[in-house]
């Protein structure tokens, strides 16, 4: 059985990839500090799947803690690389964290990977690396524009250490996979988002909101150029992002990289605005958002959305789940954890 490292495994994205790994035969390995994430999340990966992975409780950037870890399991042959700070206000108040964390974690992983024989790196990049784009939707090649932010830096940053090291070292491949904006969470709603305190992020504003804990959403910026002025991304379902990781590892081990460093977009491949976010939330659960329309939230782009036409040709990726499923696992994990 191939062991994968993932980094970040009890966090957001990374238990949900842990799930697909583990279905699809991968032997998994967290390790993870906690610090944006429960150990609930590991409970709720044993409950789907059967198997509870072993688990470091350790931080990514301190070296030496990650040649213990390297030396004790002895044969990981690759890593998921989740674990980051990703909150991009914070990030501006405090870069030196950011780029601390989120660097050092990345050197230390393509160290490891050096180190100990390991092959194969899947990074979790972001859209955040092309900015406002001139033309839409962007592809992989749609040039990367300044960070907007010390978070987006620590993406760009980190996409450059890890082409860098596998240019210079010919037994190791990675692929960074840009994510647009994953929501939702496993169909179980044994596991979903969790975040700390009050939510940066739409959709777990919008449940948080739903079940009361919130008195009301603002949207931020009604005068944007888009059809009903709010701002437009590129939501898609958690689980269909965690499978994506699943492919990129697949590919890897099966030879059929195009060079040692690939990148892909991974998104739905269609722009929605906020307000339908919010309406189709409010359809599909038939609860009312209480919401007002206020200022643009500074740092933030009008729109963005993917051409996800690399994936789905050389990953065989595309979404399984509708945005209207999306928003109702993002719910029924919500209701699960309010006791609703
Ligand atoms: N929004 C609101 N109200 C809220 C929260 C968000 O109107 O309470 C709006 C935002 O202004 C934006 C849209 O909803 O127009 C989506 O916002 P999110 O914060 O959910 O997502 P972003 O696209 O801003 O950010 C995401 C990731 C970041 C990443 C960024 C760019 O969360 O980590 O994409 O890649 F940096």
């Amino acid at each position: 059985m191939h062991k994968i490292l993932v980094t970040g495994g009890a966090g957001y994205i990374g238990s949900h990839t842990v799930v697909e790994l583990i279905n699809s035969g991968f032997e998994v390995v967290i390790v993870d500090n906690f610090s944006n994430s429960s150990p609930n999340s590991i409970d709720g990966i044993e409950a789907i799947t059967g198997v509870r992975p072993k688990l470091y409780e350790a931080d990514c950037s301190d070296a030496t803690a990650m040649e213990r870890l390297f030396s004790a399991e002895g044969n990981i042959l690759g890593v998921i690389h989740f674990a980051a700070l990703k909150a991009v206000g914070e990030s501006v108040d405090k870069p030196l964290d950011y780029y601390r964390n989120n660097l050092l974690s990345t050197i230390n992983m393509m160290q490891m990977l050096k180190e100990f024989g390991g092959k194969y790196m899947v990074f979790s990049s972001s859209c955040t690396v092309y900015g406002q784009p001139d033309v839409l939707p962007v592809t992989e090649s749609t040039p990367r524009k300044p960070a907007m932010s010390p978070y987006g830096n620590t993406k760009r940053v980190g996409e450059d250490i890890i082409q860098d090291t596998v240019n210079s070292e010919k037994g190791i491949y990675a692929i960074s996979l840009r994510y647009f904006n994953p929501i939702g969470a496993h169909p179980s709603a044994l596991i979903g988002e969790l975040p700390l305190g009050k939510p940066d992020n739409l959709v777990p504003f919008i449940t948080q909101t739903a079940a009361g804990i919130r008195e009301k959403l603002q949207i931020f910026g009604g005068d944007y150029d888009s059809p009903d002025g709010t701002a437009i991304r590129d939501y898609f379902h958690v689980v269909d992002l965690a499978r994506a990781h699943v492919l990129a590892l697949k590919r890897m081990i099966d030879g059929k990289c195009k060079g040692n460093y690939e990148v892909f977009n991974v998104g739905a491949g269609r722009g929605i605005t906020v307000l339908e976010i919010v309406k189709t939330f409010e359809r599909v659960t038939g609860v009312k958002i209480n919401y007002e329309i206020v200022g643009r939230r500074a740092g933030d782009i009008e729109k963005v959305w993917a051409d996800t036409t690399l994936a789905e040709k050389e990953l065989g990726w595309s979404t399984e789940s509708t945005l209207e499923e999306s928003l109702l696992t993002a719910w029924n994990w919500e209701r699960r954890l309010r006791k609703i």
